[in-house]
């Protein structure tokens, strides 16, 4: 670990710059895919309306958060109050109901952690997943997406970032990797504590955006068209900032004691959340706060195996980008087992 050399050749780093940047601008998506999810999205709110004059639904994850890449699934979360009807109920009628308003692939998977109903549009094509009360997922959705205004390079990172794990198959919570959620909150984090800083902590700022959800205050400054232009004093391009990421959890991050908090802006010790060991599933080994739910450890769904592959695809990654001879290809290269 300790035989890495600093990336000292900048020419070297900056010819990987303009495949990056193409690169990014393939995985936006287009303006149109937006309209077509707005469409779906009032469609559907009338549809749910009819039973419940009320109900709201709010897009959150990725096709809200500014992180998502084309073509990808929406996912909905459907607010109601003073539900007469358990939840499952509530989304077998939903089922139902979209059943026959036509969607297709209609499908309610009411056991899983999170309770969903599945759909598919077959106008537009767009899958959807709608979840119930999970007003926590849409505030941390804007707290993502106010972070990407502040400093392009951000999205351009995420993007490259989650456009790796896929690629080398470390984006599978269901596997013991790591959530897209959790990749862009590294992200952020990795640009907090960038010399000179790249982006502020939000939360740690004026209260200027302040909502309350099942008792924790989600408070910070949301003013964010006030900071373009924070991060300008710090001029690293995009290659320089993926390699430095790579090499920050390959060889910096110290997995034994650091917890990773974006709400402190800052480095936590473990031993400070009494994250040092495992309870029930919960171990602990690569450790993520979420900025709100602060009791929730991003990293809890690594296990001992999970947490070797996933720091060996950092080390690889920083390698490639050091030393490979193709870095834009090979980075990307799928992982086959
Ligand atoms: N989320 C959460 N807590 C988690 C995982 C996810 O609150 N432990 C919420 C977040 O609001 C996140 C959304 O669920 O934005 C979707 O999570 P995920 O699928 O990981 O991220 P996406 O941004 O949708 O990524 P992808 O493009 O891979 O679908
Ligand atoms: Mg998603």
């Amino acid at each position: 670990r300790n035989h890495r050399r600093d990336f000292d050749c900048r020419s070297d780093i900056d010819k990987m710059n303009a495949p990056f940047l193409t690169l990014y601008e393939s995985l936006v998506p287009a303006e149109e895919e937006k309209v077509k999810q707005k469409k779906l999205l009032t469609s559907l709110e009338k549809l749910v309306n009819k039973e419940w004059p009320q109900a709201q639904l709010y897009l959150y994850g990725s096709c809200a958060n500014s992180f998502g890449v084309s073509k990808s699934d929406i996912d909905v979360c459907l607010s109601i109050e003073d539900l007469n009807i358990s939840k499952a109920d509530l989304l077998l009628k939903l089922a139902d109901m979209l059943k026959l308003d036509n969607l297709k692939n209609v499908q309610a998977l009411t056991h899983a952690r999170v309770p969903i109903v599945k759909l598919m549009d077959p106008e537009s094509r767009i899958s959807c997943d709608i979840c119930i009360n999970n007003v926590l997922a849409v505030v941390n959705t804007k707290l993502l997406r106010d972070y990407a205004e502040i400093d392009n390079r951000l999205r351009q990172l995420a993007f490259i970032v989650k456009h790796w794990a896929k690629s080398r198959g470390v984006n599978e919570t269901y596997r013991g990797t790591l959530s897209s959620y959790a990749y862009v909150l590294m992200c952020i984090h990795f640009l907090q504590q960038r010399k000179p800083a790249i982006l502020p902590c939000l939360q740690g700022m004026e209260a200027t955006y302040a909502i309350t959800i099942e008792d924790i205050k989600c408070v910070y400054f949301d003013k964010v068209e006030k900071l373009r232009g924070f991060g300008a004093r710090n001029r690293e391009s995009i290659s320089q900032l993926v390699w430095a990421f790579f090499d920050y959890w390959a060889f910096r991050h110290d997995y034994a004691n650091s917890v990773i908090s974006v709400r402190t802006g800052s480095i936590l010790s473990k031993r400070a959340k009494d994250w040092t060991r495992r309870i029930g599933n919960d171990r602990h080994l690569i450790c993520i706060e979420d900025p709100f739910e602060i009791s929730h450890d991003l990293g809890r769904v690594v296990d001992k195996y999970t947490i070797k592959v996933l720091r060996e695809e950092f080390e690889r990654a920083a390698n490639v980008l050091q030393y490979d001879r193709n870095p834009c290809v090979t980075l990307f290269d799928p992982y086959v087992p």
